[in-house]
């Protein structure tokens, strides 16, 4: 994808005419800071411009780092809890205390930590049915229900978030938005029901957010935000670290954008928001792929 930042030109904004900005930090630690640092920066802007900050977390493992920092002193100070409503990118559907659960994760590592008003906390849930076929379409069903109804809130709260953070599979999703899935074609609804093939690794491979059940399970069954609903977002914020998204992470930067079915290519592709920011936050190991001159590198956190 086009539009970085030459290393000798000044950073971008991530700008949407200018294309995404791609900041290398030197490990995951950096990451994480910067990423905090540039929540803080996108909270206050946020509420400058509308008196209300609208977060939707991603789940996996990456960004857990990052809601340790921001549910702790100082940048759990510096965030306007009173003025901040939290949503989610995606929820697999299982138990809130499921360890697979996205909305479990973000609890412990931030939210339980913040003064965050309880009914400006927004859970994506989605009942766990697991077992026989014909369970099975009862859990498409609920899945699909799940999806509406959590439309419904978002369609009564916020119509576009200031703030979407989001991670990247090995396999190029984000989100739920998973190769090839109806999820990822979706073009008018706001949230989608979605599960990852087996054939694609759903069933208890992928990434180490835990996309499947037990091995050779059936996948899970999942809830996401769609594209075209995180492209109306101010700002989305990419975060990915490990030498193991290198590959895909030079696929999605610098890969081109037709898929061999026609389409955006890669799911992370489609993420391009129409009037926002979209920036990358990425170490050193996963940046390892990229065309070095490219992308400006920071040795410290996201300037304020
Ligand atoms: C999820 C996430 C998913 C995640 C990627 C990367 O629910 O699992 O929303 O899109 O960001 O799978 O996962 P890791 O951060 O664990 O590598």
């Amino acid at each position: 994808m086009g539009g970085h930042a030459m290393a000798s030109a000044p950073p971008s904004s991530g700008d949407p005419r200018e294309g995404p900005l791609v900041v290398v930090l030197p490990d995951p630690e950096s990451v994480a800071l910067a990423v905090a640092t540039a929540v803080v920066s996108e909270a206050h802007r946020a509420v400058d411009r509308s008196g209300r900050f609208t977060l939707s977390l991603s789940g996996g493992s990456t960004p857990r780092r990052a809601y340790e920092l921001l549910g702790r002193t100082p940048f759990a100070d510096d965030i306007p809890w009173d003025f901040t409503d939290i949503f989610w990118g995606d929820e697999r559907c299982v138990s809130p205390d499921d360890p697979r659960s996205n909305e479990s994760m973000a609890r412990a590592a931030m939210l339980d930590h913040v003064p965050i008003p309880a009914d400006q906390v927004h859970p994506m849930r989605c009942p766990g049915i697991g077992g026989s076929e014909a369970e099975a379409s009862d859990a498409a069903m609920a899945a699909d229900e799940a999806a509406i109804d959590y439309e419904t809130l978002l369609r009564g709260q916020v119509s576009a978030l200031d703030l979407v953070l989001l991670g990247l599979g090995k396999d190029g999703h984000t989100a739920s938005l998973f190769p090839g899935s109806d999820a990822l074609r979706e073009k008018e609804r706001w949230v989608a029901p979605a599960r990852q093939s087996v054939e694609s690794g759903g069933a208890g491979a992928g990434d180490t957010g835990g996309t499947g059940g037990a091995k050779g399970e059936a996948p899970l069954w999942r809830v996401t935000l769609t594209a075209p609903y995180i492209n109306r977002a101010a700002a989305v914020f990419f975060i990915v670290y490990g030498a193991d998204k290198a590959g895909v992470l030079r696929q999605v930067l610098e890969g081109d954008t037709s898929g061999a079915d026609g389409g955006a290519g890669l799911p992370a592709q489609s993420i391009s928001p129409t009037g926002g920011k979209l920036v990358w936050f990425v170490d050193e190991e996963a940046a390892s792929q990229l065309d070095r001159g490219k992308y400006p590198r920071k040795e410290r956190g996201w300037p304020r």
